[in-house]
């Protein structure tokens, strides 16, 4: 059967004291009405309608890569109203789903068993028994049967002890949904129109309820303000991390290790303390992450050895090789197999070849550097005139001494030797040596200034 999600992101949000609509805000690295609307595509949904409210128009701005159709609810005018402004497109016979942008963590099984009730003109309703359920929705319930959702404002003494609360997650047939939605009225403490009135109508229409229960109460929890949003945040991460320990990585503290976005890492791998992996992050085998290393948009292959402190941007890394610790990989570095970047060096648009070494406080911008190359301590690739970058290419097996500035464009020939201390600024022959530098004398009898 068709299905169409209805999310309702038309809050206006003001707790989280935010110029940015509150739904955009991250959980993991990514917008929480992403999270809602990747559910609405795991569970196949035909048609998204997003309701957004004033003030949200940029909500579709950020969010140009969904296949959705934006719905704006001028005044907000309660949840049956936000989804009466997404419904007369819907046909009579497809399921809708609601949803709310501000409560990310639902999980597509949930959805799915509650979607899976829903026959005929039965409501299925999303419900969770919280211990403290103050501000919520109460299920009023007669012989086991759901006759009603009272909102807490409206609910009796009595009514205010019951413990099952509506989640306002719920599937019902699209005809049957527009058959209330035009029934329903504000005459409530809120003066509000409320989508849980179509509960009672289904009961007094005798068409069932049926209640589906998350396996986790978090799963329904919304966001109103950041101590909720952080909550939620830490949930989500240690849901992350069990899922990568469970693929056979050991993670020393998975409370200290943090993914905004896809982290994919192989068996064996070991990722130490405090460290943060953005973007699209694949890791392989038997690699080791030391502490405080920050990985971003970047592939490290089997066996590399990342040390404490790295910094690691759309680079990508091939087996077996060494990084850090304080090792700078900038966009577009690429490592080959078996070589190693030490402490302090910063690599930009640089291809390191196979065993080539730059092990000490060095900065490699724009070069191509072939294979068994040595870089010593305190290289510079001078790769800027103040005006154009330039490119700085060093032939396989050549050694570049300590402290030498290779002045850009210039190439270092194969197997050349580069004596240390050398300023570069015209191309070396293929295996000889090339330095630059005033040769060393004695003053005798020099004196050192004294104070005046
Ligand atoms: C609602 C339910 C309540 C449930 C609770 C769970 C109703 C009447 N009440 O109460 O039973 O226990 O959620 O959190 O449905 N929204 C719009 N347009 C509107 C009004 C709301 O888009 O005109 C959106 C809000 O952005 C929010 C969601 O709907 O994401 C819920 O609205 P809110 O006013 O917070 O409902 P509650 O009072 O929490
Ligand atoms: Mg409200």
């Amino acid at each position: 059967m068709k299905l169409s999600v209805i999310i309702l992101a038309a809050g206006q949000g003001t707790r989280m004291k935010s110029a940015l609509p509150k739904v955009m805000h991250p959980i993991a690295g990514k917008p929480m009405l992403e999270h809602v609307y990747e559910r609405s595509l795991d569970l196949g949904a035909a048609d998204v309608h997003i309701v957004f409210g004033h003030g949200g128009e940029h909500l579709r701005d950020y969010c140009q890569d969904f296949d959705v159709e934006w719905v704006l609810q001028e005044q907000q005018l309660g949840t049956a109203h936000a989804v009466q402004q997404a419904s007369p497109g819907l046909e009579p016979d497809e399921i809708v789903l609601i949803l709310y942008g501000d409560v990310p963590l639902i999980k597509s099984e949930t959805l799915r068993q509650l979607i899976n009730h829903v026959a005929d003109d039965d409501i299925s309703l999303l419900t969770v028994n919280l211990e403290d359920p103050a501000g919520y929705g109460r299920i009023i319930r007669d012989e086991g049967r759901v006759i009603a959702i009272v909102e807490h404002k409206d609910a009796t003494a009595e009514q205010l002890q019951v413990n099952e609360v509506n989640t306002g997650i719920l599937a019902v047939r699209a005809g049957y949904l527009n058959e209330c939605l035009s029934k329903i009225d504000n005459n409530n403490a809120q003066g509000e129109y409320y989508l849980t009135d179509i509960i009672e109508m289904a009961v007094n229409d005798g068409n069932s309820v049926i209640t589906t229960q998350p396996d986790n109460s978090y799963e329904v929890e919304g966001v109103n303000d950041r101590v909720q949003l952080a909550r939620l945040e830490r949930i989500k991460q240690r849901e992350i991390i069990e899922n990568i320990m469970k693929n056979g990585v050991t993670v020393i503290d998975p409370s200290r290790v943090d993914v905004r976005g896809e982290l994919n890492i192989g068996s064996d791998s070991t990722i130490d303390v405090n460290c943060l992996f953005e973007g699209r992050v694949d890791i392989g085998s038997n690699v080791s992450i030391g502490a405080g290393c920050v990985i971003s948009n970047s592939r490290i292959a089997d066996g590399c050895v990342i040390s404490p402190y790295s910094i690691i941007e759309n680079a990508v890394i091939d087996d077996n090789v060494d990084v850090g610790p304080f090792a700078r990989l900038r966009p577009g570095t690429t490592l080959k197999q078996n070589s190693k970047v030490g402490n302090f060096v910063e690599v930009k648009n640089t291809e390191l070849g196979t065993g080539s070494k730059a092990n000490h406080l060095t900065y490699l911008g724009d070069s191509e550097i072939g294979s068994n190359v040595n870089i010593g301590a305190g290289t510079i690739t001078c790769n800027y005139d103040g005006a154009n970058k330039h490119k700085t290419v060093i032939k396989d097996g050549a050694f570049i001494g300590s402290d030498t500035q290779l002045v850009a464009p210039v190439t270092v020939g194969k197997n050349a030797t580069v004596g240390a201390g050398s300023t570069i600024t015209r191309d070396t022959e293929d295996n000889e040596l090339t330095l630059s530098r005033t040769q060393q004398k004695t003053v005798k009898g020099w004196k050192r200034p004294t104070k005046g």
